[in-house]
């Protein structure tokens, strides 16, 4: 299987893919993950991290680099999920590249299996990206109000991070640039048979039920 999550920020790419990563034992590719920890390393470019930083979009050409590199690692063998990755159509016909290179020789299909759409209205998206916090150990995502984090880490406040990017004037950067670039991405796959919307409303939990159903009537 090789699954593509797509939504705006704060729609719950992150917290879907954790559990269907888990559900499906595929790897768990999140591009903005892998650009965090190279950013909390000191091995992203600095020119990057301000991109980053002000919520616009890296250049195509260093997350496909990334993506490639990850997708040859042994745990991808068995498939994987991509959580924001692609977001525009030249990284879409990359990851297609990538796939074919990949099933050459094998009997592993030669491309996405499906693509969900998580679709969430804007006004509540900015609501769940400000109170987002994140377990800086586990990577485990809470919501302030949603989903808090168990008594013993909210009270130590070094444990949980608050993005950089979650600050209010790089989250409406971060939404524009989602509207502008990635919506453009939603038709290349609708033509080719592979979208499937599923709301991104209700419980986290309910949200999995939905993208379950849709992945096991095909
Ligand atoms: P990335 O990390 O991919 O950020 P994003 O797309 O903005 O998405 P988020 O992580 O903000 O949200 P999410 O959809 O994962 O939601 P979550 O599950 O956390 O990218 C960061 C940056 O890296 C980009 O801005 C760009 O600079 C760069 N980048 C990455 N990939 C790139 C690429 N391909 N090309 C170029 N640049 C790239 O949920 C959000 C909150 O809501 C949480 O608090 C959660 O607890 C809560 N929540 C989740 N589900 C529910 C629910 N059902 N009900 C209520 N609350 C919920």
């Amino acid at each position: 299987m090789i699954i593509v999550l797509i939504g705006p920020p704060g729609s719950g790419k992150g917290t879907q893919a954790k559990v269907l990563s888990e559900k499906y034992g595929l790897a768990h590719l999140s591009t903005g993950d892998m650009l965090r920890a190279a950013k909390q390393s000191g091995t992203l470019d600095p020119e990057f991290r301000a991109i980053m930083d002000s919520g616009g979009l890296l250049p195509d050409t260093a997350v496909i680099g990334l993506v490639a590199r990850r997708t040859q690692e042994a745990d991808c063998a068995g498939g994987f999920l991509l959580d924001g990755f692609p977001r525009t159509v030249p990284q879409a016909e990359a990851l297609a590249a990538m796939l074919r290179e990949r099933a050459a020789g094998s009997t592993t299909p030669a491309g996405v299996t499906a693509v969900l759409q998580l679709d969430v209205a804007r006004e509540l998206l900015e609501e769940r990206i400000i109170h987002r916090r994140t377990d800086k150990e586990t990577g485990q995502i809470y919501h302030l109000l949603y989903n808090p984090a168990p008594p013993g880490l909210m009270r130590d406040p070094g444990s949980l991070e608050h993005r950089k990017d979650d600050q209010p004037e790089a989250v409406k950067t971060r939404l524009d640039a989602y509207d502008s670039m990635t919506a453009a991405l939603l038709p290349y796959y609708e033509e080719r048979g592979l979208l499937r919307r599923v709301l991104g409303v209700g419980t986290p939990n309910e949200v999995t039920g939905r993208i379950v159903a849709v992945l096991e009537e095909k």
